[in-house]
């Protein structure tokens, strides 16, 4: 097939970008978005500071934008985030103990029965663990009102929309390392007990520091076996040219070569969409035009 979205299919696979609500009136945007794509996950827009700006006042306008898109060209939703430390609202920043509990339970709650039967899989939980080598928990607001925070959110998620696919999505968990060794040690554990989980997503934001490790392919694999689908949620590789789109034929096969990596995002449309300060990380140029990376990653599926 002769689009990414297309080709995906294909191999039973969707490929999807992350999306900006205010970007839908430029065409040049929207073009590329309704040809080449078929999934989309709301950049900012289903967060909690942007759903819940007040506390239990939920504003849905601009992620109900995106949901409407991505209906209208057949593409599948990817809910980004329902618990996460970054991106709270003022008010829950402010809340800690049993009233952030409650408010982040009645947070997935609402905005998961908002968009029930409309979301392929929900980021659940986003980025709970450490960097570094401690394999621990982040220390967060939503960490210290006790360690089943995670567990909890899950449940009050399927609870909601028993057909979403539930996802814990992170970074740095890419390759085998004491961060995604903690993540898979936790995942294990859910799928022992019985807590609702369906997939990992790994962020895959890579650059000169952290590049396309070697393992990527063994460390997907290894989620797999678990049980779970595994989804590249926000791939964006620094760099540019022929070293650039080799590195984007890499993620691409390896997630085709483990059978339950389910679907590829990368996170923005044109190299000036990213969210990366600098840099040229995407598939398509200020322009729009396709990069070799984007015909790299075309013939990779
Ligand atoms: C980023 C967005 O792209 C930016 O527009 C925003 O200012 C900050 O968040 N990991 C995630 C995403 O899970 O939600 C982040 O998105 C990028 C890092």
């Amino acid at each position: 097939a002769t689009t990414l979205g297309a080709s995906a299919a294909e191999k039973g696979r969707y490929f999807g970008t992350a999306v900006a609500a205010y970007k839908l009136s430029d065409s040049t945007y929207s073009g590329i978005l309704n040809r080449e794509f078929n999934s989309v996950t709301p950049e900012n827009e289903m967060k909690w500071d942007a759903t819940e700006p007040t506390q239990g006042s939920f504003s849905y306008g601009s992620a109900d934008q995106i949901v409407a898109r991505a209906k209208s060209i057949g593409a599948k939703v990817r809910g980004h985030a329902l618990a996460w430390h970054s991106q709270q609202p003022g008010w829950a920043q402010n809340l800690s103990g049993t009233a952030l509990r409650n408010a982040m339970l009645n947070h997935v709650t609402q905005v998961a029965t908002h968009y029930k039967g409309q979301i392929d899989s929900w980021d659940v939980v986003n980025e709970a663990f450490a960097d570094g080598g401690s394999g621990a928990r982040r220390d967060s607001n939503l960490q210290r009102t006790g360690n089943d925070w995670i567990e909890v959110a899950f449940r009050a998620a399927r609870a909601a929309d028993p057909a979403a696919k539930l996802c814990y999505n992170d970074y740095n968990t890419d390759g085998q390392n004491a961060k995604s060794n903690a993540v898979f040690a936790m995942v294990q554990d859910f799928k022992a007990r019985g807590v609702p989980i369906d997939c990992v997503g790994f962020q895959s934001h890579f650059n000169s520091q952290s590049p396309l490790p070697s393992d990527y392919q063994a460390n997907l694999q290894r989620f797999a076996n678990l049980g779970v689908d595994v989804q590249i949620t926000e791939l964006d590789i620094e760099g540019s040219g022929t070293a650039q789109a080799n590195s984007y034929a890499s993620a691409v096969r390896a997630c085709l070569a483990v059978t339950r990596c389910n679907g590829i995002t990368v996170w923005g449309i044109r190299d000036s969409d990213s969210w990366r300060a600098s840099g040229t990380p995407l598939l398509f140029d200020g322009s729009g035009n396709k990069k070799a990376a984007y015909t790299a990653a075309l013939d990779a599926l």
